[in-house]
């Protein structure tokens, strides 16, 4: 593999050889002997592993187990060993994790610290989103959010600031500069391999275009976006993927771009960047992408890569396809768009073409009554069993349009169109809702999996339906909190 330079704890490194899915975590532990930062279940789900990196996005929290070393490529990283300022200060979330006696038997401690470090640095004070993704089963977060909150308010360290403006000016001018004892760094100013070359282990491309010409030479090339998919089938499955094209260079794959009230999501963008893009038109949506998985997971996982595996229960395609979006993919130099209800064929089996991927998504922002309800059995941090998206149009109290889309009810991201037949034309009532609630039990035959029985599956998704007649009514269906 080509080597692969970043900063480590201040600073630069030059992996030389090594696969090109080798983890972080792997590396920092059983190569660099960093082991405060801790190997817990090896699949993004307890955030032991946190790392912080920084780049041109500022600094985020990252699972290490499922971030492999390309993708660190021109970046920051800290672990817990390099949280204490040069004088050996300890950052203030360390001084108020020790006052406010955050830790007990200490496993999840540093993975704790460096992510509610990377939320300070952020200006972030919502803690219970923030540390969804951290697991602790010993000491509880009552303490560890007394901590956060404590620590809120000192300011952030000279050296992470200084860190943010290096690595937000330039990533590639910073590695050239920072003097490295001697070793030094070549500027990281061309795609690593090239269209022309034969089938590498390894492309990294820059731009969207290297992309398409790469992948249409190489179609059985892996195309590894956020690898919080593509991370478990190294981890838990222990494939071989080469070649490989990490997605994650690619500056112009991440556009978010709004044109009237469409808004299209290049498909590099992560799940945090898309929720903030949503976030005023479409409240609901943001919602419940806030529910996606943790910080950790939204701060690496595309849309593109959302849409791309073909998941039936993938959180993004529901609301999207209750938006009427409309998925580009690109082969080439051949660009093609269709519906995206229309990529899902069935069961992990898209409309992709060999060499061709998603480029962006578009949909319209014009939704007041679009409504996403996830039911999980955990509130965070968790894949849902079912998640239900409406999208209903009310004129003189007659329903005059109508997309519901389902996650979790077919072996793919499904329309409910017969609860839609029951629904256009009728006065929005609750007798048309249970109407099409009725109706809505021939649109699914859903499975029984560890997740959810089909029974239980068919009879929430067709109480969403009240639940969004009702909600659309104004009752408050709120269930973030239980009151007495
Ligand atoms: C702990 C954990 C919790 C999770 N919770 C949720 C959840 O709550 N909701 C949810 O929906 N998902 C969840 N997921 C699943 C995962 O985050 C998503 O499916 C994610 O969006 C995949 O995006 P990625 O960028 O990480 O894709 P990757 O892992 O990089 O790739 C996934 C697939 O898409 C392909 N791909 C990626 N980008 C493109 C592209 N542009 N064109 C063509 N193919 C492409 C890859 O080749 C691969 O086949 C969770 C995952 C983990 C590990
Ligand atoms: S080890 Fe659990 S999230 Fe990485
Ligand atoms: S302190 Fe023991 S798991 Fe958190």
């Amino acid at each position: 593999m080509p080597d692969i330079a970043f900063h480590l704890n201040g600073t630069p490194v030059r992996v030389t050889g090594a696969s090109p899915t080798h983890t972080l975590l792997d590396w920092l532990r059983e190569d660099r002997g960093l082991t405060g930062t801790k190997e817990g279940c090896n699949e993004g789900d307890c955030g032991a592993c946190t790392v912080m990196v920084t780049d041109g996005s500022g600094p985020r929290a990252l699972n290490a187990c499922i971030l492999f070393l390309p993708q660190l490529q021109g970046k920051s990283v800290r672990t817990v060993e390099g949280l204490v300022a040069p004088d050996g200060a300890p950052h203030p979330v360390q001084d108020a994790m020790v006052a406010h006696h955050g830790s007990q038997c200490g496993f999840c401690t540093p993975g704790f610290v460096v992510t509610m470090v990377a939320a300070h640095a952020q200006g972030r004070t919502d803690h219970d989103t923030v540390l969804a993704g951290n697991l602790c089963r010993c000491t509880g977060y009552a303490p560890i959010i007394r901590a956060a909150e404590a620590a809120k308010d000192a300011p952030v360290p000279q050296w992470i600031k200084d860190e943010t403006t290096q690595f937000a000016q330039n990533a590639t001018f910073a590695l050239a500069k920072i003097p490295s004892g001697g070793e030094g760094f070549a500027p990281i100013a061309k795609p690593v391999g090239g269209a022309d070359s034969p089938p590498a282990a390894l492309y990294q491309p820059h731009t969207t275009n290297d992309l398409a010409t790469w992948y249409a030479a190489h179609p059985d090339a892996t195309l590894i976006a956020g690898a919080t998919d593509v991370g478990l089938w190294v981890t838990k499955q222990l494939r071989d993927l080469a070649p490989v094209a990490f997605l994650g260079g690619i500056a112009d794959l991440k556009t978010i771009t709004a044109q009237g009230d469409q808004l299209r999501v290049g498909a590099g963008a992560n799940i945090n960047e898309v929720m903030a893009a949503v976030a005023g038109p479409l409240p609901s949506f943001a919602e419940m992408l806030r529910r996606y998985a943790s910080d950790q997971i939204r701060n690496a996982a595309t849309i593109g890569g959302n849409i791309a595996n073909g998941s039936p229960i993938g959180d993004a395609p529901p609301a999207l396809i209750a938006l009427g979006a409309t998925l580009h993919l690109r082969q080439g130099d051949t660009r093609r768009d269709l519906p995206l209800e229309d990529f899902f064929i069935e069961y992990r089996k898209q409309d992709r073409l060999p060499g061709e991927f998603v480029e962006a998504v578009s949909f319209t922002t014009d939704a007041p009554n679009l409504r996403c309800y996830k039911l999980s059995k955990r509130f965070d941090q968790d894949i849902s069993a079912v998640c239900g998206c409406f999208n209903v149009t009310v004129a003189g109290g007659v329903v005059t349009a109508a997309r519901i889309a389902f996650g979790g009810m077919a072996g793919t991201p499904k329309r409910a169109k017969g609860a839609e037949a029951a629904l256009m034309g009728q006065p929005f009532t609750l007798a048309t809702a249970m109407a099409a609630r009725a109706a809505m039990a021939d649109d699914f035959a859903p499975l029984s999996d560890m997740r959810a029985s089909a029974a239980y599956r068919t009879t929430t998704a067709g109480n969403m339906m009240i639940r969004y007649f009702h909600d659309l009514s104004g009752t408050d269906v709120n269930i973030l909190e239980v009151t007495p």
